[in-house]
């Protein structure tokens, strides 16, 4: 396994609409794999295929939050096709790190989508599940939560973001400039 490059907005890879999985090799599997240690290692609660430079439709998950037991969930080629109960959620991103905010997400929805090993299920979720499948459905989209918030905000998160950015790479020693 392996850790994986999380891309940080405004890199314009997030913004690409990721493409259907039709292949269920032994490359998707260790992908799969090294999304999950990806995402533990943040720590995260997801974490989509286009966030680590990959334009696929696939994101791993874990919502079980404080719970004993870890819940991980693969999701492909994901749809939602029912939702309900708008409501104000505050909300995050591996790729727009140190920021939350508020937007408004749905507390329940259906989805169905392929596992890992390409079998469709569906699941009816509510709560931080619901969201965060959303919010991944977003990023396979190319959309980021910050879309949600006014122009002025979003402005500011990416100038910030930028700057940091500059910052790190005034860190690494010239030989190391990609
Ligand atoms: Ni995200």
């Amino acid at each position: 396994m392996a850790l994986l490059t999380i891309l940080h907005h405004p890199d314009p890879r997030l913004r690409q609409k990721a493409e259907p999985v039709r292949v269920f090799d032994d490359a998707l599997q260790t992908l799969i794999d090294d999304m999950f240690e990806t995402m533990y290692d943040a720590p995260g609660v997801g974490l989509a295929a286009n966030q680590v430079g990959v334009a696929k439709r696939l994101a791993v998950m874990d919502c079980s939050g404080d719970k004993a037991a870890p819940e991980p969930m693969v999701i492909i080629n994901p749809e939602i096709f029912d939702t309900s109960d708008l409501e104000v959620m505050e909300e995050g991103c591996l790729s727009v790190p140190g920021i939350a905010d508020k937007v408004k997400r749905f507390n329940h929805l259906k989805m169905r989508a392929l596992d890992r090993n390409g079998n469709s299920f569906e699941i009816e979720a509510e709560g931080l599940l619901a969201q965060a499948i959303q919010h991944e459905i977003d990023h396979l989209d190319g959309k980021l939560y910050i879309d949600y918030l006014s122009s002025l905000k979003r402005e500011r998160i990416r100038k910030k973001l930028e700057k940091e950015a500059r910052d790190a790479a005034r860190g690494q020693p010239a030989v190391a400039a990609r």
